[in-house]
C-alpha cells in the first residue's frame, strides 16, 4: 500500500519548530488509536478473530502514548489537556458507507490508512529533530507503526473478498491524498 500524496520534507521541518505542541498533539493521537481498537471491540464483539489483535495494537498505541508523555516530561511539560477535533479523522470519515458491513470494512481500512500517514510522517520527523533522543524515538516509531498497517488490511480480509478490500483501499487513499494535502500545516500530526 501506498500514499498517493507525499509529505514535503518542508511539512517536518515546520512541524518540529515547535516540538512541544508536536509532542501534545502525538501524545492525543496515540491514546485515540489505542481507544479506537478497545471501540472496535464493543463495536463488534461477535468478530471474535480479530478480538486478541485489536487489544494487542490497542497495548501497543498506549505504550506509545506513555513514551510520547515520558518524552513530554523529559521536557519540562506536562500533558496540556486540549483535546483538538482531528481534522484529518473527520475527512477521512466522511467517506464511510452507512450499510453496517461496508463500514465495517471502511473503519478497518481507515485505520490502516491512518496508520500509514502516521508512520510516513514518524520518519520525516525522525529524520529533521535535532534532539537526538526524540529523532531516534521516531526513526523507531515510524518502523513500529508500519507493522499496524498490514494488520488492519489482514482483519479486513477475514471478512471480505480480498479484490473487494483493495479496490475499497485505493478509493480510500485518494480520499486521504485529497484530505491530506489540504489541510494547513501545523505542529502536528495532521
Ligand atoms: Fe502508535
Ligand atoms: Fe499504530
Amino acid at each position: 500500500m501506498e500514499l498517493i500524496y507525499k509529505t514535503p520534507i518542508e511539512w517536518a521541518k515546520q512541524a518540529v519548530e515547535d516540538m512541544d505542541a508536536f509532542l501534545q498533539d502525538h501524545a492525543d493521537a496515540e491514546r485515540k488509536v489505542a481507544n479506537m481498537c478497545l471501540s472496535l471491540i464493543a463495536k463488534y464483539p461477535n468478530r471474535v478473530e480479530i478480538i486478541d489483535e485489536l487489544i494487542q495494537i490497542s497495548v501497543e498505541e498506549l505504550l506509545h502514548f506513555k513514551q510520547v508523555y515520558e518524552l513530554i516530561r523529559y521536557r519540562g511539560q506536562e500533558l496540556n489537556g486540549v483535546f483538538q477535533k482531528d481534522p484529518y479523522i473527520k475527512g477521512l470519515m466522511s467517506i464511510v458507507r452507512s450499510d453496517s458491513e461496508q463500514l465495517f470494512m471502511d473503519r478497518l481500512i481507515i485505520a490502516s490508512v491512518a496508520e500509514l500517514r502516521g508512520s510516513e510522517r514518524f520518519k520525516l520527523i525522525g529524520e529533521v529533530c535535532e534532539d537526538q533522543k526524540l529523532a531516534k524515538f521516531y526513526t523507531n516509531l515510524h518502523l513500529q507503526e508500519l507493522e499496524h498497517i498490514d494488520s488492519f488490511i489482514k482483519m479486513a480480509k477475514i471478512y471480505f473478498d480480498h479484490e473487494q478490500v483493495d479496490i475499497r483501499t485505493k478509493e480510500i487513499l485518494k480520499k486521504e491524498a485529497e484530505v491530506s494535502s489540504a489541510l494547513p500545516w501545523r505542529s502536528a500530526i495532521h
